[in-house]
């Protein structure tokens, strides 16, 4: 089976620390630069369902802007009683300068 990858935007809109949300075939993704590593996790914590987009990112986590809960932005883990379950995350990759994630292809560990 092959799998779709979508462009969402140009390397050069999402310095580090950035992120922003897009809708992909009804997932909404949250896409985003650690420290020149971009992700892409559901933009939804799964501690009360608040949309990550614009929580602090650093060191490969990223909090959540309503009650800090922080997730691996790699793996979808969080961290601490309230980020028990992870975060589900998109397989992602660049090319030609443009930012791609896709909703069905496996996730590379
Ligand atoms: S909703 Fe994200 S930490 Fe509570």
């Amino acid at each position: 089976m092959s799998h779709s990858f979508h462009t969402v935007f140009p390397v050069a809109d999402l310095p580090p620390g950035a992120s922003k949300a897009v809708q992909i075939d009804g997932h909404n993704i949250l896409v985003g630069n650690s420290a020149g590593e971009f992700f892409a996790v559901q933009n939804r914590c799964t501690h009360q369902d608040s949309p990550l987009e614009g929580g602090r990112i650093r060191n490969g986590l990223i909090a959540c802007p309503l009650h800090g809960v922080m997730f691996d932005v790699k793996t979808g883990c969080g961290r601490g009683q309230m980020g028990r379950v992870p975060l589900r995350t998109y397989a992602l990759q660049v090319s030609d300068g443009q930012i791609q994630v896709s909703v069905d292809a496996p996730v590379a560990a």
